[in-house]
């Protein structure tokens, strides 16, 4: 199953045109875009002036909002071409500090100790196949106290039925799989990584963070097509969001 990685490139390279296609809705989506409630409580004072990698930044509005918050410059990576080309046209637009890069992570191509914050998440760590590689990397690019913060699916979130009456957990699915195939968005075969959240904390711990935050949350950052599950309706976790210090 997509041992390399190439299938899963390919499925985004395929859904990222929707960044494309739907552009004018996503400038307008840009125009006003803002970070979570939750992100905002954590983040608004230490994003202020700061310099800020974004892994998987994918439409790049939560770069726009970055910017708004008061980041002196945000630095999109994503290896889709849409997804890059049209995240700068759009930051461009708007006269935001954003600027985009082509690079397949954990491999970023940045130099060390350019970044206040690495932010990521809302679709991002399921496509770690290396957890390691992927929290070396963004040590590596902070500075001095530089901070890491995700705000991402919950692990649990694989298992959880979208039925509208009834919270049900899939039997085609497991919380200790490592992957299974995304049959949503981007779909096309895609491969999504499964990491427990034991999995995620340790992993962050011995790159050499100190974890400053850990939240769960039950509502999802994402209902497709506007649907309604009785997994989202507030009983069960749906995100996390973690802050780590780079000690
Ligand atoms: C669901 S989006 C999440 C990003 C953003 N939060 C958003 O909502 O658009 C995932 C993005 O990760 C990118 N991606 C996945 N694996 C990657 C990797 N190994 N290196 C760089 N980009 C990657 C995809 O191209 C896609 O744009």
């Amino acid at each position: 199953m997509d041992v390399t990685g190439d299938e899963t490139r390919a499925a985004w390279a395929i859904a990222s045109r929707k960044y494309e296609d739907e552009y004018a809705e996503h400038l307008e989506r840009a125009r006003t875009a803002e970070l979570l409630p939750a992100e905002v409580d954590v983040l608004s004072e230490m994003v202020v002036g700061a310099d800020v990698v974004h892994p998987m930044s994918g439409h790049g509005l939560d770069d726009v909002a970055l910017a708004r918050l008061g980041a002196r410059s945000v630095h999109g990576l994503d290896y889709s071409d849409a997804a890059v080309s049209s995240a700068q046209r759009r930051a461009d637009e708007l006269g935001m500090p954003c600027r985009y890069t082509r690079t397949v992570m954990p491999a970023s191509g940045l130099d060390d100790a350019c970044a206040d914050l690495v932010y990521t998440g809302k679709g991002a760590l399921i496509w770690v196949a290396d957890l390691s590689a992927f929290f070396a990397e963004t040590h590596r690019l902070l500075r001095a106290d530089g901070r890491f913060y995700v705000y991402e699916a919950h692990p649990l979130v694989p298992l959880w039925d979208w039925d509208p009456d009834a919270i049900r957990v899939r039997p085609d699915r497991g919380y200790f799989a490592s992957s299974h195939v995304n049959d949503s968005y981007p779909g096309n075969g895609a491969v999504e990584r499964q990491h427990t959240l034991s999995e995620i904390v340790m992993a962050c711990l011995e790159a050499g963070f100190e974890i400053e935050h850990l939240a769960e949350h039950p509502d999802p950052f994402w209902r497709p097509g506007g649907m309604t599950a009785a997994a989202w309706d507030g009983r069960l976790p749906n995100a996390f969001s973690l802050l780590a210090r780079r000690a």
